[in-house]
């Protein structure tokens, strides 16, 4: 049998109104630490051994580049979620030494290709967000987190070519308009061809990976500047959905508060939502 687009297939197969699975990323890693805790004890100082729990650690400036070479190479060592945390992490261990030098940064690999696998949050985005969250006051760390995954979800990725690719290929950018990895690897393979399992694709993620730790080093050394501003919002859509559906709205049965785009996933409502599907 042939269908002609996605959304006859799905119906073809007695699926409803939904466009792509369910992805638990959505509510994933981010939304689990969204609440700063109220018990935050002090953070250890630079030079001594961590002897408390809490946030942040010390942090110093350091360079985007280099964050994202290290970043690069870690990604072909232990994947995207450990590639995004290590990228910077390893440059403020370099430059800080203790306590950076206690923390067991391979337990990071678990966020590999959405975590085991499962193609939820892209790996790249829990790494740089776990490592944004360790090193930020805890009131800012989601508005820095909100800056990165407004951005990831809207800008022609990857954008970092590092000094040595691991693929010769041309490596063309995709808009993922998602900060899942289902969504933003498959749309970049659709568009160029190539195969989830092909060293593009990793060259890909790899450079993908690269960017993200750039960018968030950039929002953090802001940070430590004092110059950083939280300027993201969500579109307009998406802010139109949430009044009927979102926290405090009429229904309340969305637990979402930021997200790129909801029709994204939502491809078809029904008719009473014309008004806002134009
Ligand atoms: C003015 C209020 C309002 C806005 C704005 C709104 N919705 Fe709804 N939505 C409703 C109501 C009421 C229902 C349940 C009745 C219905 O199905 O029409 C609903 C139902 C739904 C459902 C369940 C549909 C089903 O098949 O049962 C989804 C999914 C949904 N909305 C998504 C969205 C998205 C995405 C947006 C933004 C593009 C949005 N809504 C904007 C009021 C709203
Ligand atoms: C990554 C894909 C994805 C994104 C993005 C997404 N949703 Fe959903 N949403 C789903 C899935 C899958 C379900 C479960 C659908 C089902 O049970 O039929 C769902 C369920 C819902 C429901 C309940 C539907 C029902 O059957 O009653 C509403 C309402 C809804 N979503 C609104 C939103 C709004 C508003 C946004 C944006 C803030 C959003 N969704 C973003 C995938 C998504």
């Amino acid at each position: 049998m042939q269908y002609s687009s996605r959304r006859e297939f799905l119906k073809g197969a007695g699926a409803a109104t939904i466009g792509v699975v369910a992805l638990s990323g959505l509510a994933g890693g981010v939304l689990s630490c969204t609440k700063p805790s109220t018990t935050e004890t002090k953070p250890p100082a630079a030079g001594t051994s961590p002897t408390s729990t809490g946030v942040p650690w010390p942090y110093q400036k350091i360079d985007p580049v280099a964050a994202a070479e290290r970043a690069y190479a870690a990604y072909s060592a232990g994947g995207c979620m450990y590639g995004g945390f290590e990228g910077i992490f390893g440059e403020l261990r370099n430059k800080i030494g203790s306590p950076y030098d206690t923390f067991p940064v391979a337990m990071m690999k678990y966020g590999s290709a959405g975590v085991s696998g499962w193609g939820t949050l892209c790996g790249s985005l829990n790494g740089a967000a776990a490592a944004i969250c360790l090193v930020s006051d805890p009131k800012v760390y989601n508005s820095i987190i909100n800056e990165l995954f407004g951005w990831y979800a809207m800008t022609e990725l990857p954008d970092f070519k590092p000094a040595k690719p691991t693929t010769t290929s041309q490596i063309d950018t995709t808009v993922a308009n998602s900060p899942l990895c289902h969504i933003s690897v498959s749309k970049w393979c659709t568009k160029t061809g190539f195969k989830t399992s092909s060293p593009q694709r990793a060259d890909r993620c790899g450079r993908l990976t690269a960017s993200v730790v750039r960018y968030a080093v950039d929002l953090l050394n802001k940070q430590a500047a004092g110059t950083f501003k939280a300027a993201f919002k969500v579109t307009p859509p998406v802010a139109e959905c949430l009044t009927c559906h979102g926290k405090g709205s009429p229904m309340e049965d969305v637990h979402v508060s930021n997200q790129s785009q909801c029709i994204e996933c939502h491809t078809s409502l029904p008719s009473s939502h014309d008004a806002f599907m134009k």
